[in-house]
């Protein structure tokens, strides 16, 4: 059995330790934000794994494959706790991230079915990845909380590679939206979890689609929510201070750095972390 990954121990206190998050690529930088804007004094140590990206086309062995050696990574980091920032992470490696390494560890999917249950909705959508809708992870938690409830679920791929790409309000966006929501809208959803990291970044066109009648659900927000109460119930929070945050990805940064600037609108430092360094 492999040994579980313990943040390295040295004079710092537990609470001053740094907070790890992690997506494929910068999707998760949606979650990052929020946590950033609820903690600003804590630091935070960003992964990308840019050279795996997409996650959401791979098989849960691949998916649990990687989730685990970035887990390990940010304890080698010295971490005090992680978030999994991915849903697809999140729906189908989550146990085995937990038993890997020995610090608290938040997905995205239990608090994004908890913010869908106070919407008071009749008719919820969920779209993410292909192996998140698989996984039927989203359905699964929002039925356990509300089981009248109707459920309806979608893949849309094409998102992924247009956020990445930066075209955030074009109108090919527009169209491919279009398409993939016809479902969302004929089954008049009055709420759509937006279960990929990444769609947030492109929320105002899924708003324009799906019009202003229709809730937006974004898990990454909730999610940074009951971090901070996790946190918090365990005595791990960083008292005072300004947090500084750094970033890796696992490829080529140049673009992830392009990206995160701008979605971030600051200026920050990528550094390259080759996969034999993490593995
Ligand atoms: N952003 C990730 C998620 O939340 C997955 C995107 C991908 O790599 O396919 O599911």
């Amino acid at each position: 059995m492999q040994k579980k990954s313990k943040p390295q121990r040295n004079s710092i206190q537990e609470s001053e330790r740094p907070i790890g998050v992690f997506d494929s690529g910068i999707g998760g930088l949606t979650v990052f934000k929020s946590l950033r804007a609820l903690m600003p004094e804590e630091d935070m140590i960003y992964f990308g794994d840019t050279a795996h990206l997409p996650y959401g086309s791979k098989s849960k062995a691949s998916i649990v494959q990687f989730s685990v050696e970035i887990a390990r990574f940010l304890c080698q980091q010295g971490i005090k706790a992680l978030v999994v920032a991915c849903n697809t992470s999140s729906a189908v490696a989550l146990s085995e991230i937990k038993k890997a390494v020995s610090v608290p560890v938040e997905g995205v999917i239990v608090p994004g079915a908890r913010a869908c249950a106070r919407m008071a909705s009749r008719r919820i959508g969920v779209i993410g990845t292909e192996r998140t809708v698989r996984s039927g992870a989203y359905a699964k938690e929002i039925k356990k909380i509300l089981p009248e409830v109707r459920v309806l679920q979608a893949a849309c791929p094409l998102f992924v590679p247009l956020v990445e790409e930066g075209w955030w309000n074009y109108k090919v966006t527009e169209d491919v939206a279009r398409i993939y929501l016809k479902p969302f809208q004929k089954a008049r959803v009055d709420s759509l979890v937006l279960g990929c990291t990444h769609y947030p970044v492109i929320r105002s066109v899924i708003s324009r689609v799906m019009g202003k009648k229709v809730s937006l659900i974004d898990s990454g927000e909730e999610t940074a929510r009951e971090f901070q109460k996790i946190l918090e119930s365990l005595n791990l929070r960083k008292k005072k201070g300004r947090g500084w945050s750094r970033f890796y990805a696992s490829d080529d940064p140049d673009r992830f750095l392009r990206l995160s600037r701008r979605f971030l609108g600051s200026k920050i430092t990528v550094k390259q972390v080759l996969k034999k360094n993490f593995e």
